[in-house]
């Protein structure tokens, strides 16, 4: 029902508000979550700008504000905001420093929550739960702050987390986007697709993170985008990077670093089967599996000609893989 949508974003706008004004406005909110942000590196303009808050460690403040000033309990369940067991309610964000997240037209749709300190139990991010207006698929965190940037400089660079896209933001690069921790979606990439065909993918600088997310990007090949990589060095991610780097920094080492993606993925292969030479038949399939996600002939054309030389091995091989390929998929 559109009426209940409706309620559902005035619920999560109120609350918005009110992590904010927590934060910049109470003891506890400026002892623990502003001072978090500002140790982060954020400014009170960029704090500002993504509308970042705090939610009190109590177990029901915000819930009974939101009760007080006439937001329906239906409501601030559907949103997730708050936890109904029973009889009782709880905040789900308690103690936690407050993302939200936009919709393209700016609009709250829902929550990241982070926890302070280092309590290995409890799960680092908390997110609101799927609603009639939070869609984890076809959201993507940054989006309304970055759309105008990302058509205007035809690239968008993806991120995995929050603090990534403020950080880039902060330091002037402005077209930045994350999937917030989940493997990214076709929707998702729809979204980047209407305002860019260039996506620059830049992974955490853990191993793991690597090898996951080369495996989401033929889903970006197959929507006809081009796509480039950028790796980090020692166990960087984007965030940490741009805090340690001059924006100056930051933007020549992306110009620099940034690789086109079936290249690097060739290169990556050929250093993984320099181990197992067995292993070259499967990291062949591999790589032209990825190349026909390619709408484009002419652009797999090139492609196998590039990874022939990359992999030292035939263009007739490559070849007459992909054309097997082709085969089983129609
Ligand atoms: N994430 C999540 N739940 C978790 C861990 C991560 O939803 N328990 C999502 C968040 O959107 C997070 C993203 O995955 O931003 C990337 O995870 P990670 O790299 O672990 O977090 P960072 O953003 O680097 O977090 P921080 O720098 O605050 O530690
Ligand atoms: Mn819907
Ligand atoms: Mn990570
Ligand atoms: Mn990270
Ligand atoms: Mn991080």
């Amino acid at each position: 029902v559109a009426n209940e949508r409706e309620s559902l974003y005035l619920v999560n706008e109120f609350a918005s508000t009110y992590f904010q004004n927590t934060l910049h406005k109470t003891d506890q909110g400026k002892a623990i979550g502003l001072s978090y942000f500002k140790e982060r590196g954020f400014t009170t303009e960029t704090i500002k700008t993504f509308g970042l808050g705090y939610s009190l460690d109590q177990w029901q403040a915000f819930t009974d504000e939101a009760l007080k000033k006439g937001y329906q309990l239906e409501f601030l369940e559907k949103t997730g905001l708050t936890i109904v067991k029973d009889d009782k309610r709880f905040d789900r964000f308690k103690g936690r420093v407050m993302f939200p997240i936009h919709s393209m037209s700016g609009r709250v749709l829902g929550f990241g929550g982070r926890i302070l300190g280092a309590d290995k139990k409890t799960a680092k991010y908390l997110n609101s739960p799927e609603s009639e207006v939070y869609h984890k698929s076809k959201i993507l965190y940054g989006l309304f702050h970055a759309k105008q940037a990302i058509a205007k400089e035809d690239n968008c660079y993806l991120v995995e987390g929050y603090t990534d896209v403020i950080q880039f933001y902060q330091s002037g690069i402005k077209n930045v986007v994350s999937s917030s921790g989940t493997a990214l979606t076709p929707e998702q990439i729809r979204l980047i697709n209407r305002l860019t065909k260039n996506i620059t993918v830049l992974f955490d600088g853990d191993a793991a993170g690597v090898r996951a997310a080369v495996r989401g990007i033929d889903l970006i090949l197959e929507q006809g985008m081009n796509v480039k990589v950028c790796t980090f060095p020692n166990g960087a991610d984007p965030d940490s990077f741009a805090k340690q780097n001059t924006p100056e920094e930051l933007a020549s080492y992306l110009v620099d670093h940034s690789k086109d993606f079936i290249q690097f993925k060739a290169s990556l292969l050929v250093e993984d089967a320099k181990k197992d030479p067995i292993k070259k038949a499967d990291t062949i399939r591999e790589i032209v599996n990825s190349i026909s996600k390619i709408p484009d002939p002419i652009k797999r054309e090139i492609y196998v000609k590039e990874c022939a030389n990359i992999m030292d091995i035939s263009e007739t091989v490559l070849f007459s893989t992909l054309a097997q390929i082709g085969k089983k998929e129609t």
